[in-house]
């Protein structure tokens, strides 16, 4: 495993980038006050709600509650880890991350996991061009159609009929070795013996959304089982989240304007040889969820291409299913069924990319398909089939976010079972607000917590009162510790801060209290801030007085305790009442 990201580079990374300008190349924004708007990216809109803060380093959507710092919006808006996320942002400022220990990203002697998996790839591409394979995988290639160029440019390889071809390549220490067999290049058999994973097949790189292999799919050039091989999971390889064929679709063109989704490796690749290249295979597994919500991420218009079989508007209904929560206002979903035996690979061979791009053209819309497989499921013409009708396409089309596609199914729905249509289905779970805390929920404790986290340069305008600590308040340690932090780190701002508190029980309401707005004009912040603080101490000496009563009642007060009791008295008297938090 590799180390640990030193918390003073994410902190530098942080510091580095900026938001605006990191939102704006994915989501233009518009300047509007103090802030940066758009549609939010993260939930269907008309209005925007999304904001960014140039001061703050955060973004908050008003709407659906999404928020964070550029870490955060790298991990959801493109999907990353936490790792990755810092492993992009670092990209962009030509940055390596460092790990903790000192040594490298990675145990001492294995490479870097991509470099790896890159190099069995051109390993393969080479046995391609000659090697004992070659005249093998180059007619089989010929016989399926595709020209050099594009063997080329979906890095297509051939894996020799050799138990060791790769093992001998690469794996030239044991730590290769074991890395070999961890990325699921290598097998080992019960006696521990090893061997390729891959062997005497045309080799298919899988890459990701960034064009690093992550894994192979390969197919056997008989009619050997299985078909095709695929690379397990692994630490790079997730398969529901992969799509194949989409870093090179979208290497194509500047902008997606629509996807087309196929089944297989080679219907990608056929259709990129006869010049569609905007198809995309998802890897063996049903179109997911999150297929789908990283295409109409990237693009408009999502069209689904299965066999007209059985088993084709199956796939197809699982897709459409897997669709529905994704659907946001200003996308598209379509289908196109082929005729029965065909499939995308021997359609375009046969009738040519202009008849291909017309049946695209002609897919059928979702509302067609919806209701032609919920009246192939129930007959409307009984009332038995027409209340099971209504209440599976009520159940559907209540997880879609978009108003418009929830709002014209099931207008249909209704007229289907020759009924008014009813009250419009709400959205889904999914769409719901997310809450902000309550005004009636902001003690002082969460204000002043608030207004320090969102003014950092307020640490120095109250003081560092240590035996605060002692304080028997919820949120003092975390109040104190904010403080402590901005001191050590001054400059720090909210993305930073929050950063810090990213793993903690404390970061939910961290992130809550980030983005309440405490409506104040600018030169209104700061007595706000002392006086919550203020209050607060108040709290502590009201509790210490408290205190002194209850030990005064059992037995006499020392010396001490009676001269603190009636400091504490003036103390409390002397200040001035203060309003009640609104
Ligand atoms: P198909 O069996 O439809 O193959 O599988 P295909 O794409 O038409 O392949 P060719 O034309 O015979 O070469 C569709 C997809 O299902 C997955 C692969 O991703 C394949 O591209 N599959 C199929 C497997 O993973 N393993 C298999 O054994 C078969
Ligand atoms: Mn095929």
């Amino acid at each position: 495993m590799a180390g640990q990201i030193p918390r003073q580079f994410i902190d530098d990374l942080l510091a580095r980038t900026d938001i605006v300008e990191l939102i704006d190349q994915r989501v233009p924004l518009k300047k509007k006050g103090r802030n940066h708007s758009a549609c939010c990216p993260f939930h269907n809109e008309k209005t925007p709600s999304f904001t960014v803060s140039q001061d703050k380093q955060f973004y908050h959507c008003f709407g659906c509650g999404a928020h964070g710092n550029a870490i955060t919006f790298l991990m959801e808006y493109e999907q990353l880890e936490f790792p990755e996320a810092i492993e992009e942002l670092a990209a962009m400022h030509h940055l390596e991350v460092p790990r903790e220990g000192g040594g490298p990203a990675r145990p001492s002697g294995q490479a870097d996991d991509y470099t790896l998996m890159q190099k069995a790839s051109t390993l393969w591409q080479q046995q391609l061009q000659q090697g004992p394979a070659s005249a093998q995988a180059q007619a089989y290639i010929k016989h399926r159609g595709l020209s050099a160029a594009t063997v080329q440019k979906f890095g297509i390889g051939v894996a020799p009929d050799s138990w060791d071809f790769l093992l001998r390549q690469l794996g030239t220490d044991k730590k290769i070795r074991d890395q070999l067999f961890e990325l699921k290049l290598t097998n080992r058999n019960e006696q521990g013996r090893e061997y390729d994973f891959f062997r005497n097949r045309l080799m298919f790189p899988i890459r990701d959304r960034r064009g690093r292999v992550i894994a192979f799919g390969g197919r056997v050039f008989d009619d050997g089982t299985p078909k095709y091989l695929n690379s397990p999971e692994t630490r790079l390889f997730h398969k529901g989240r992969e799509l194949y064929g989409f870093y090179e679709a979208r290497q194509q063109q500047e902008r997606l304007e629509q996807v087309l989704v196929v089944e297989g490796y080679m219907d990608v690749v056929a259709l990129s040889e006869q010049g569609i290249d905007f198809a995309v295979a998802s890897l063996g597994t049903a179109t997911t969820s999150e297929h789908m919500q990283t295409l109409f991420r990237y693009c408009r218009s999502v069209v689904c291409c299965y066999d007209g079989d059985r088993a084709g508007r199956d796939a197809a209904w699982r897709a459409l299913q897997n669709a529905l929560p994704q659907l946001k206002d200003g996308v598209e979903l379509k289908f196109v069924f082929l005729p029965d035996g065909e499939d995308p690979d021997s359609m375009v061979q046969q009738e040519g990319k202009d008849t291909f791009l017309q049946r695209i053209a002609a897919a059928d819309s979702l509302q067609h398909y919806f209701f032609e497989y919920l009246l192939a499921q129930h007959d409307a013409g009984s009332d038995a089939g027409k209340s099971a009708l209504l209440a599976e396409g009520k159940a559907l089309i209540g997880q879609i976010p978009s108003e418009f596609y929830r709002e014209q199914l099931s207008d249909k729905l209704h007229s289907l079972i020759g009924k008014p249509k009813g009250e419009k289905p709400a959205p889904g779970k999914g769409s719901a607000a997310r809450s902000m805390p309550k005004a009636q929920s902001m003690t002082p404790m969460r204000r002043a917590i608030a207004l320090l986290l969102q003014y950092p340069t307020l640490a120095n305008s109250i003081p560092q009162a240590k035996e605060l600590a002692g304080a028997n308040l919820a949120g003092m340690e975390l109040l104190l510790a904010l403080q402590h932090k901005i001191l050590a780190a001054p400059g720090i701002r909210t993305a930073q801060l929050l950063e810090h508190w990213r793993d903690s029980q404390e970061y939910p309401i961290l992130n809550k209290l980030a983005m309440w707005d405490p409506q104040l004009e600018p030169e209104q912040v700061e007595p706000e801030f002392i006086d919550t603080f203020g209050a607060i101490e108040d709290q502590y000496l009201q509790q210490r007085l408290e205190a002194l009563e209850r030990t005064a009642k059992l037995q006499k007060l020392t010396p001490v305790e009676q001269q603190e009791y009636v400091l504490l008295l003036t103390a409390l008297k002397s200040r001035k009442p203060r309003s009640a938090p609104s």
